[in-house]
C-alpha cells in the first residue's frame, strides 16, 4: 500500500495548514517527496498530471498575493506545482492527482494547503515549465506544521472550514432529494464520509452523490456566483468546483479500495433529473462490477 496507515486516518488528520515552522524540509524528505511526484501518472479519466516541488522563495510567497488565493500563508517552504495538459475533464483529472499527492504529504508528517488561483501565466507556472497547452490551476503549500491549532484557527473560522455539510444535502437515493442514510449506503458508508470531510475551495463542498443500485453517480452543485465554464474560459481562471469533484473521486476510490470494494470509473450520464442548471454531472462509480 502506498500509505504507512490506513488512507481514512491519514484523511482525517489533513487539515488546511496555514502556519508553517520557517525551516526547510529535510533533503531526504524532499526527495522522498519529489520521487512520488515524478511517479505519478494520470487521472482517473486519462489526464497526465505532472508535478515539481519548489522551495517558497521570498519573490514565490509575495507572488501569490496576487493570484486570487486567501487566506494568509505563513512560513512555507515549499510548493508544489501541478500543470494539466487540455482535456474535457482535466480539472477533476487535477484534483485528483494533487489529492494523492497532498494524501502522501499527510503521511510523511507535513501539512499542507491548497491554494486555488489562476497561476496560469505566473512564476509558478514558469518553475514548472508549463507549456502553452497546459494551465496550474493550483498549487499546494507545504512543510512544517507550526502546531496545528494555531495554524487552525483564524481562517478555517472565517471559511468555516471546520464545517461540513450533513449527509442529507450531499448524498440521495435514486433521485435528488431523497436523502441517503449510513445504513442505506452500506458497504460505502465510510468512502461516503470521506468524500464529506474533503477539502474544496472555500469550502463549498460542491459534491452531490447519488447511489443507484450498484452505481454511484458523482454531480457537482456550482455555487451560485462562482462563474460557470465560459467565464473560467475568458478569464482564464481554473474552474476549482471541478478540481474539488476529482478531490471527492480520490477520497472515495482509495477509500472504497483499502475496503477491498472493487469497482471503476466510468462516464456516462444517466437520465436523473438535476434540480437546477448549476448542477452537472461528473462520473459515475460501478461497484462490484466482474
Ligand atoms: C481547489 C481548492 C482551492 C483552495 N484555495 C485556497 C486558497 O486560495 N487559500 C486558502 O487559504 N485555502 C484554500 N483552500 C482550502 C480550503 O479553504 C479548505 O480546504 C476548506 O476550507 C476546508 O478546510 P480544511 O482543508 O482545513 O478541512 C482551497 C481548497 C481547495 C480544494
Amino acid at each position: 500500500m502506498l500509505f504507512s496507515e490506513p488512507v481514512t486516518e491519514i484523511i482525517r488528520k489533513r487539515f488546511s495548514c496555514r502556519r508553517y515552522i520557517d525551516k526547510p524540509i529535510a533533503e531526504e524528505e524532499r526527495g522522498r517527496l519529489s520521487d512520488f511526484l515524478s511517479a505519478t501518472g494520470a487521472g482517473p479519466f486519462g489526464t497526465a498530471v505532472r508535478f515539481n516541488l519548489i522551495a517558497a522563495t521570498d519573490q514565490a510567497r509575495k507572488a501569490l498575493k496576487g493570484l486570487g488565493t486567501y487566506g494568509f500563508i505563513k512560513g512555507a517552504t515549499g510548493f508544489i506545482v501541478g500543470a494539466v495538459g487540455p482535456s474535457r475533464k482535466n480539472m477533476e483529472d487535477f484534483g485528483y492527482m494533487m489529492e494523492t499527492v497532498i494524501l502522501f504529504a499527510t503521511d510523511m508528517g507535513l501539512g499542507t494547503c491548497w491554494l486555488g488561483g489562476s497561476f496560469t501565466r505566473s512564476s509558478f507556472a514558469k518553475k514548472i515549465s508549463a507549456t502553452v497547452e497546459e494551465v496550474v490551476p493550483a498549487v499546494t503549500s507545504v512543510g512544517y506544521i507550526l502546531k496545528k491549532e494555531q495554524s487552525e484557527v483564524t481562517i478555517r473560522q472565517i471559511v468555516g472550514g471546520h464545517n461540513r455539510r450533513h449527509w442529507g444535502n450531499l448524498f440521495f437515493r435514486e433521485t435528488f432529494g431523497i436523502p441517503l442514510s449510513p445504513d442505506e449506503a452500506a458497504p460505502y458508508a465510510v468512502p461516503l464520509e470521506m468524500v464529506r470531510i474533503a477539502p474544496s475551495a472555500t469550502n463549498k463542498q460542491p459534491w452531490r452523490i447519488i447511489k443507484d443500485g450498484d452505481y454511484w453517480h458523482f454531480y457537482m452543485q456550482r455555487t451560485r456566483g462562482y462563474g460557470n465554464s465560459l467565464t473560467f474560459k475568458l478569464l482564464n481562471i481554473a474552474d476549482l468546483q471541478r478540481v474539488d469533484m476529482g478531490i471527492a473521486m480520490c477520497h472515495f476510490e482509495m477509500t472504497a479500495a483499502e475496503l477491498g470494494l472493487k469497482g471503476k470509473w466510468v462516464n456516462k450520464e444517466p437520465k436523473i433529473e438535476k434540480p437546477d442548471t448549476l448542477c452537472e454531472y461528473t462520473a459515475s462509480w460501478i461497484g462490484d462490477f466482474l
